[in-house]
């Protein structure tokens, strides 16, 4: 995956002038979802609280509804403000299983014009270490562009 793909290009098209947060994540939760079978989950968690994440759009099974900044590999990237890459959650402490076939999760923070942490992207997959760091940048610079007005 590329900063400048054809699913961030999609994106950029399908968004352009709207500024409503959860018509955005739910735009993106779709067209990330489908652009890739390596990914069996995706979806946002709104930070609604000091410390509090809730569940937002999002493709694919149950997810939990709320997750403390305490727990979870969505806390420890809420907590951080960084990406958070695990090869494998079964050594991942704390990690969160909505669904018992995840392997591999990409969480990854998301930020408003201001840099204020409103929300984080998770990405669960059923096959171990399915995520790379180019996956990362290139979903991180879409987010940034989306929810930012980061230029790209
Ligand atoms: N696994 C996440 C929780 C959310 S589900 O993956 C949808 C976590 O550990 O934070």
């Amino acid at each position: 995956m590329t900063p400048d793909s054809p699913l961030a290009e999609r994106i950029a098209a399908l968004t352009a002038g709207e500024d409503d947060v959860i018509a955005l994540m739910a735009t993106l939760a779709c067209e990330i979802h489908h652009d890739d079978d390596r990914f069996d989950w995706t979806g946002f968690y709104r930070v609604v609280a000091p410390d509090l994440l809730k569940i937002g759009p999002y493709q694919g099974g149950h997810g939990c509804l709320q997750i403390p900044f305490s727990r979870g590999v969505c806390g420890a990237c809420a907590r951080s403000g960084e990406a958070q890459i695990v090869d494998d959650v079964d050594a991942f402490p704390g990690h969160i299983a909505c669904a018992v076939t995840t392997r591999s999760e990409l969480v990854l923070p998301v930020r408003d014009a201001a840099g204020a942490l409103i929300a984080v992207l998770d990405i669960d997959s059923d096959r171990p270490a399915a995520f790379t760091g180019a996956d990362a940048d290139a979903l991180q610079s879409i987010l940034d562009r989306v929810f930012a007005g980061a230029p790209g």
